[in-house]
């Protein structure tokens, strides 16, 4: 058991992430305009982005790990908040590893595939980032500085999907969404990932951490698929018509922020250091299915309480 701070726990991977580790671990998770009712951790709210607000909780709590979720995460939202970007993904995580390392608390730090451009694909740790956009720009600004500030630091590059507070975070609800209504939706061939499960990809963080992994690490899927592929294998996980998913080569709204091709992870260096097999996005898929039959989706919507702000 230990203790554990999770910032941004009513995001999409962070509150997926404190609900794995709940059971072995106490966790407290911080959240700031949607507050958590009834989660079975302990939450606080703040704003990350008043540089008084988390030392006295870091002295109260006294975590022996801070993973850090939060950032601007929506593209589009970057290119119109440039500033909003540069604060909470690259400004917010160089303070936070200088509040952890100071008090010795290890560091996760959430990264993503975006720092990539996509036109090689199953890129490596040690392959040159060349972002595209403010968030890719920003985001690998983040992580820089953090292992800058502490060499220590476990960094991770993620992608992933799964059940959100609000149902509608994830890739993976856009089609449920869209499906479930029988509506078609637009699957892009051209697009390829290697996302995993949140939960899977929470627990899998949770065991680099009893690893005491550190540096960077890319945490994904060993199986790659196009966005196309991962829209008709949710419509067969549900039973939904796979016909309703619409081959496209690129999408039909122009989007505010460029988006990269090929943004496929290679985890050789994870799969070695962890010496086991890693899950992959078809048992994510299986999962995913499997909590929206237990309810899951359900209890996450009970927990949401209006937004505070
Ligand atoms: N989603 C993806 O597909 C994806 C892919 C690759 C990497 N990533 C990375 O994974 C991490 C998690 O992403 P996500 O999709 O789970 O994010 P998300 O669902 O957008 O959640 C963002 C979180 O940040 C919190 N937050 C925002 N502003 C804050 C502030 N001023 N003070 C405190 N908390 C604040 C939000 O709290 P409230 O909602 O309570 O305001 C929320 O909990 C990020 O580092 C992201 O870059 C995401």
């Amino acid at each position: 058991m230990a203790r554990i701070l999770i910032t941004g726990a009513s995001g999409l991977l962070g509150l997926n992430l404190a609900l794995e580790a709940a059971p072995q671990h106490e966790v407290l998770g911080l959240v700031h305009s949607h507050l958590l009712v009834d989660a079975p951790f302990a939450t606080r709210q703040i704003d990350l982005l008043d540089e008084a607000a988390l030392d006295p909780l870091l002295d109260e709590f006294k975590p022996e790990w801070l993973i850090h979720c939060v950032a601007l995460a929506n593209l589009d939202a970057c290119e119109a908040q440039p500033e909003l970007a540069q604060h909470l993904n690259a400004d917010l995580p160089a303070r936070l590893a200088q509040q952890a390392a100071q008090r010795g608390i290890r560091l996760l730090h959430i990264s993503t595939d975006a720092v990539f451009d996509g036109q090689k694909g199953n890129y490596a740790e040690d392959d040159a980032p060349h972002p595209l956009s403010i968030y890719a720009a920003t985001k690998l600004a983040g992580e820089e500085a953090v292992m800058a500030v502490d060499p220590d630091a476990l960094v991770a590059r993620v992608n992933f999907f799964g059940w959100s507070l609000a149902g509608s975070r994830s890739l993976a609800e856009f089609f449920y969404n869209k499906l479930s209504a029988g509506e078609s939706v637009p699957g892009l061939t051209h697009r390829w990932f290697s996302p995993l499960l949140a939960n899977d990809l929470g627990l899998l963080l949770m065991r680099m951490m009893e690893l005491e992994l550190a540096g960077l690490f890319h945490v994904a899927s060993p199986v790659s698929l196009s966005k196309y592929d991962f829209g008709v294998a949710i419509a067969e996980r549900f039973a939904f018509d796979p016909d309703l998913v619409m081959a496209t080569e690129s999408p039909s709204l122009a989007y505010a922020a460029p988006r990269a091709g090929n943004l496929t992870l290679n985890v050789d260096k994870l799969t070695a250091a962890r010496g086991a097999d890693l899950p992959d996005v078809h048992t994510g898929l299986n999962r995913l299915h499997a909590l929206h039959r237990e309810g899951y989706p359900d209890r996450l919507r009970a927990m949401a309480v209006e937004r505070v702000h």
